[in-house]
């Protein structure tokens, strides 16, 4: 069993290397090369994190055959699709090839991109689960952000590869992703061990705001962290802001941008609200109210008491007695 595992390991690291040699020194990846390079990612980035390219063709089985790889332990390695005759295929088509590794940096799954837009095909093809990987316990980075966690004493949690990537290039290192689904207690985990803060910072765009919403009720739930929220300005993932306003901007926001978890509910229940009429006031109030109520700070409480105060044009002592009120309630 072990040996197995060990053989399929060697099979993960042949692949990674073989699908980094094609992007980086063949003609077979200049594509890829380039859709790369478009996206800012320059050759040490593409080499720090492993990234390489599985060409149109079969050409992975292929180097395996030659090398007369035992034929179960391809079937086993999920870099492959079996036919009914028991005929395999690369899994891997054409698209860019992101190493998923382990907490020791060992590659154990790969996702890839799709380089065009594609009505039929999803954007991210992620390795099936293994032996090896098991994507509720798999964080993207963290083998190499790890370091970088416990010195800064915090982690920052992002949506996407692409923007740990970003982030990780201009400075903030501290970055990991799960792997394209929510958060799940097993990652919680890994984190708790290694920090005692975690920034969200998914897409602003609404599907990020309600992943961000999630994440923080589960957190709040399931974990002793200390939370913050950090969003990108106008709708933007994180490698997209980035890209429209540069490095200094970019490091700005993780710096003057951090929001706490109250804070962003403040402005995330106002989504499907119309603030303009009165009974989506009261809705609104009600709701922020109820999570005043959960606060254990009376300062924090009286912060956002007094912005209310200043957006709504109300009276303090009312809301006050109001809050007292819930707070009873849950008691
Ligand atoms: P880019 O377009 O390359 O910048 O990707 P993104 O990270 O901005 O993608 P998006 O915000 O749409 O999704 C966030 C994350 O969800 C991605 O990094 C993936 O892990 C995952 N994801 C997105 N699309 C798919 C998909 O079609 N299939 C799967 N399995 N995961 C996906
Ligand atoms: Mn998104
Ligand atoms: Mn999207
Ligand atoms: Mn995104
Ligand atoms: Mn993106």
């Amino acid at each position: 069993k072990d040996q197995q595992q060990a053989d399929l390991l060697k099979l993960y690291a042949d692949s990674a290397k073989m699908y980094q040699h094609i992007l980086v020194n063949t003609e077979l990846g200049e594509p890829a090369l380039k859709y790369l390079h478009e996206r800012g990612l320059d050759d040490e980035t593409i080499k720090t994190f492993g990234i390489g390219y599985a060409p149109a063709n079969q050409l992975l089985l292929d180097f395996f055959k030659e090398h007369q790889t035992d034929y179960q332990l391809l079937r086993q390695s999920g870099l492959f699709i079996e036919n009914q005759a028991g005929d395999l295929r690369d899994r891997f088509v054409d698209r860019v090839l992101f190493p998923i590794k382990d907490a020791s940096g060992r590659v154990i799954a790969f996702s890839g991109r799709i380089l065009k837009k594609s009505p039929n095909e999803p954007k991210y093809l992620n390795s099936p689960e293994t032996k090896l990987f098991n994507k509720r316990s798999v964080l993207f980075n963290f083998d190499l952000a790890r370091g970088p966690i416990r010195q800064q004493k915090s982690v920052v949690l992002f949506e996407g590869f692409m923007d740990v990537i970003a982030a990780y290039r201009s400075g903030i290192q501290n970055g990991v992703a799960s792997m394209g689904t929510s958060l799940t207690d097993e990652q919680i985990y890994m984190l708790e061990r290694v920090t005692d803060t975690l920034y969200v910072c998914y897409d602003s765009d609404m599907p990020g705001q309600k992943a961000t919403d999630r994440a923080l009720k589960l957190l709040g739930g399931n974990s002793r962290l200390n939370l913050g929220v950090i969003q990108m300005p106008d709708g933007m993932d994180p490698d997209e802001y980035l890209r429209a306003q540069g490095q200094e901007k970019f490091v700005q926001v993780f710096e003057d941008g951090k929001q706490t978890p109250t804070a962003f509910e403040m402005q995330y229940l106002k989504h499907d609200l119309n603030l303009q009429n009165t009974p989506d006031q009261l809705t609104y109030l009600q709701a922020v109210l109820q999570q005043l109520a959960q606060l254990s700070s009376s300062v924090e409480q009286d912060l956002y008491l007094n912005q209310l105060v200043a957006e709504f044009d109300l009276d303090k002592d009312d809301l006050k007695q109001q809050l007292r009120s819930l707070v009873g309630q849950q008691a």
